[in-house]
């Protein structure tokens, strides 16, 4: 069993559902599983407790989340160091063509250098 961070940040409530979806997979599976919407993480949550990161974010004006990049860039040591999947949902992601996948593979590009996510999805939602 590993204890997992599924940290999230939306607009309008999509990605929390992913995420919700993605937490009951995990608790499914055994894993002891921790939630949180990036515009409350809990004063005392210490991200280095957990075995693996999951990151999610949905795409506003071609750009992640606000708190969602602050939280890769001032927590990038230890993100690099853990396993971790970042999960993306936007508009492009859900139209199947060659340019739109390229808009959508190219906002996970803009993540604050050195955050390098071992697994990528894009959902399109
Ligand atoms: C104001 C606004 C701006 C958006 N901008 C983009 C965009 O630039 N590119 C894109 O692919 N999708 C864009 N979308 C689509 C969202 O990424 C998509 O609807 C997503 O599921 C929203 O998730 P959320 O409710 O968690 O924020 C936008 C949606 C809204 C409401």
């Amino acid at each position: 069993m590993a204890s997992i961070l599924v940290l999230f940040g939306t607009g309008e409530g999509q990605t929390a559902k992913v995420a919700a979806r993605i937490e009951d997979t995990l608790l499914g599976r055994g894993h002891d599983v921790t939630t949180v919407d990036v515009e409350s993480l809990p004063a005392d949550l210490d991200i280095e407790t957990f075995d693996a990161i999951l990151v999610g974010s949905s795409i506003h004006i071609g750009k992640h989340h606000e708190a969602v990049r602050e939280f890769v860039d001032s927590n990038n040591e230890i993100l690099n160091v853990r396993p971790t999947g970042f999960f993306q949902l936007s508009l492009s992601s859900a139209v199947d063509e060659p340019e739109q996948q390229a808009e959508a593979a190219q906002y996970v590009g803009q993540l604050p250098r050195g955050q390098a996510p071992r697994l990528v999805s894009g959902l399109p939602l």
